[in-house]
């Protein structure tokens, strides 16, 4: 079949219906799995480079496996999720918002320190341009982004329906697995300086099986 003309864009309820779609997958993984994402959290690079007391936003904080830390650490710590169901997990005391990255519902320099776990892969190119976008707008001058993603030599990055390269869509969600540097270009191209990048390599057996976990972390500065 032959299709003649331009192709028309995703309207803006098409968009919106598919964004809710998103919100409910999250919700429901929540509500299945709610202790999914309540393993180990490691915030020395945090307390190594942050003063207590500092207000720090932990976008898609989840169950607060990173904002209950940061909070008990004597920071002023706010959580961000699109999850409703991931928000209710967690204790009223610790503060938390429910909103989109895409658009944070924040003041221009509020925080000194942006942390983000696990998210970034989980959007879009274009949505990961602008949650960078949005973490330099909400850090105040010299603020610090702390950001893990999964890397390319994960073993699950051949698990799930290949839509480029490096993203599967797994559970009705989208998985890209980064090189080190294109997480550098994607922050580099917003403004930020790098200050640090490891890359851990862990290995661990799954039924019978040896599975490699491969993370990247980062620490930027917003000149
Ligand atoms: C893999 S989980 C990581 C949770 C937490 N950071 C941790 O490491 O335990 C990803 C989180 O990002 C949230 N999330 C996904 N898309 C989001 C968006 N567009 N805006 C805000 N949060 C989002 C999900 O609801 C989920 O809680």
């Amino acid at each position: 079949m032959e299709i003649k003309g331009a192709i028309i864009a995703m309207s803006e309820e098409a968009r919106r219906s598919h964004a809710k779609l998103l919100v409910n997958i999250w919700d429901e993984k929540y509500v299945l799995h709610p202790s999914w994402w309540k393993g180990p959290y490691d915030i020395s690079s945090v307390l190594r480079r942050v003063a207590a007391g500092a207000d720090v936003l932990d976008v898609g904080c989840g169950t607060g496996r990173y904002l209950v830390p940061l909070h008990r650490n004597g920071f002023r710590a706010v959580g961000v999720d699109i999850s409703r169901e991931a928000l209710v997990l967690l204790d009223p005391r610790y503060a938390r918002v429910l909103s989109d990255v895409h658009q944070l519902p924040f003041s221009d320099r509020s925080f000194d320190a942006v942390t983000c776990y696990g998210l970034l892969g989980h959007l879009t190119g274009n949505g990961r341009k602008k949650a960078v976008g949005e973490f330099f707008r909400v850090l105040r001058d010299c603020g610090l982004a702390f950001v893990e993603v999964l890397g390319r030599r994960d073993l699950r990055r051949s698990q799930g329906v290949k839509f480029t390269a490096d993203t599967l869509i797994r559970g009705g969600i989208q998985h890209h697995y980064f090189s080190p540097w294109e997480l550098c270009e994607l922050f580099q191209s917003t403004g930020f300086v790098m200050k640090a990048l490891d890359e851990k390599v862990s290995h661990k057996q799954y039924k019978g099986a040896e599975h490699t976990r491969h993370r990247i972390v980062m620490v930027a500065e917003k000149p």
